[in-house]
């Protein structure tokens, strides 16, 4: 049974307001040197948590039966976010409920194995809050660097072939003196230090298949995740990622940036598109004031917009491309991105860009060649796209703010 939480309002006096405001992640200033900052450090006690929601991403279906059935209930997960600043790095701490702890050991035969993981996501130009890439890794001209730590085991490998598994069987180190015990300590300082950290990565990327990883230190970053093992509640992963303030990809000056967040959960199997994430977030650096564009068109007023109408309009013109909550008419999944929790991950200025506008992000869902029927773009062979999806500019303000407004509202609930 596909049992799935949707908050599908439809009377058009409820305000809107609810939902209409970005959470604010307040950059809070610390006086020491952030560099090597991990989860435990004390420098974060200052800072202010910040609630954010990851939804879903239900963009494309994936060709997985297994995984397919362990995600098909799933619902929004919580994550708090604190960060800090020393006035030359930014780092963020984040905090989430995991159940199961989901370690990759690094071993390539066991390929059954996914790991926990999070990504920290940064826009490389901010400066027109309607032109924000799209937040699923970038888009054409609209990049994205994000940074990825995934729960992987340290391996001692100094040939870096990632065919050491083990070294040292610790089932029979009582037996040797303390010589070895020695050795052994030194053993694992050498692996604290050499170990290969395949999954800490950086990456820019303009959609899908254009992610690159940044491998020439032209950007530093450190990342690091610790499972944390409670008595009372809930286990929880918390993650640390730590950037310079400015480098060539992004720059961070005094202005509200947008940051946005995900978390992948190994024991569903979750990995690439198979994760929940969070829409463009505000951060803001303590003590600044009144720089509030992009906050002022994430919030756009749609108290006047009438949610009932959107959903009429919505069936009539999309539902033949899109399906999206209860509503399945499409002639095939694969015909257009499921809409099903475009509200949680999308920001208004994006819902409505996409409306007038699909061409300026064209998202890159499957690959054409494996589904040329129902491919979502045309190639006009010099990089550009046209996408399949017809441009609704001729419709009145009014009813593109009334679809707008219940497309916020596709979205799963927090459990
Ligand atoms: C002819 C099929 C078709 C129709 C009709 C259609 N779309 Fe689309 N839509 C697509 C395709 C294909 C894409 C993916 C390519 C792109 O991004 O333009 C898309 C992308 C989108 C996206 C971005 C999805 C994401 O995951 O970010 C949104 C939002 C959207 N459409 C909303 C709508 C709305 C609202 C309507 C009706 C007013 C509509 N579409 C009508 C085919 C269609």
């Amino acid at each position: 049974m596909k049992k799935l939480f949707y908050s599908i309002i439809s009377s058009s006096f409820l305000t809107l307001s609810a939902w209409a405001n970005t959470p604010v992640i307040v950059v809070h200033k610390v006086l020491d040197d952030i560099t090597n900052i991990d989860v435990g450090s004390s420098h974060w006690r200052g800072a202010k948590e910040t609630q954010i929601i990851l939804y879903p991403q239900t963009t494309i279906t994936l060709n997985d039966k297994k995984a397919n059935e362990l995600n098909a209930n799933n619902t929004a997960q919580t994550l708090w976010v604190k960060a800090i600043t020393d006035g030359k790095h930014i780092a963020f701490k984040l905090r989430w409920h995991d159940e199961s702890k989901s370690i990759q050991s690094g071993n390539a035969i066991k390929n059954t194995e996914f790991a926990d993981g999070f990504a920290v996501q940064f826009a490389a130009k901010y400066d027109d809050p309607t032109k924000l890439p799209y937040i699923g890794m970038g888009s054409k001209d609209r990049p994205v660097v994000f940074y990825l730590q995934k729960a992987v085991q340290k391996l001692f490998e100094p040939n870096g072939n990632g065919d050491v598994q083990k070294q040292v069987n610790r089932a029979n180190v009582h037996a040797f003196n303390s010589l070895i015990n020695h050795d052994l300590e030194k053993f694992d300082i050498d692996v604290e230090q050499l170990a290969v950290r395949d999954y800490q990565k950086a990456f820019v990327a303009e959609g899908f298949r254009s992610m690159t990883e940044i491998k020439d230190h032209s950007t530093k970053f450190n990342a690091q995740m610790q499972y944390q093992t409670k008595w009372f509640g809930q286990n929880e992963w918390e993650g640390v990622v730590v950037r310079s303030l400015n480098d060539e990809y992004v720059k961070f000056y005094n202005d509200p940036f947008p940051v946005a967040f995900a978390v992948w959960d190994g024991a569903k199997m979750g990995r690439d598109g198979l994760k929940n994430l969070s829409t463009w977030i505000i951060a803001q650096f303590e003590g600044v004031q009144g720089r509030d564009g992009l906050k002022n068109e994430f919030d756009k007023d749609l108290t006047a917009a009438n949610i009932a109408n959107g959903e009429t309009l919505t069936k009539a013109n999309c539902a033949s491309c899109h399906n999206y909550g209860n509503v399945n008419e499409a002639a095939s999944s694969y015909m257009a991105p499921n809409l099903s929790n475009i509200g949680g991950y999308s920001t208004t200025p994006y819902l409505i860009e996409s409306i007038t506008h699909p061409n300026a992000v064209v998202v890159p869902g499957y690959n054409r060649n494996a589904h040329s029927n129902f491919a979502w773009y045309y190639e006009d062979g010099q990089g550009g796209r046209t996408s399949a999806m017809p441009s609704f500019e001729y419709l009145t303000q009014e009813e593109i703010n009334d679809i707008t407004a219940y497309l916020k509202t596709l979205k799963a609930e927090v459990k």
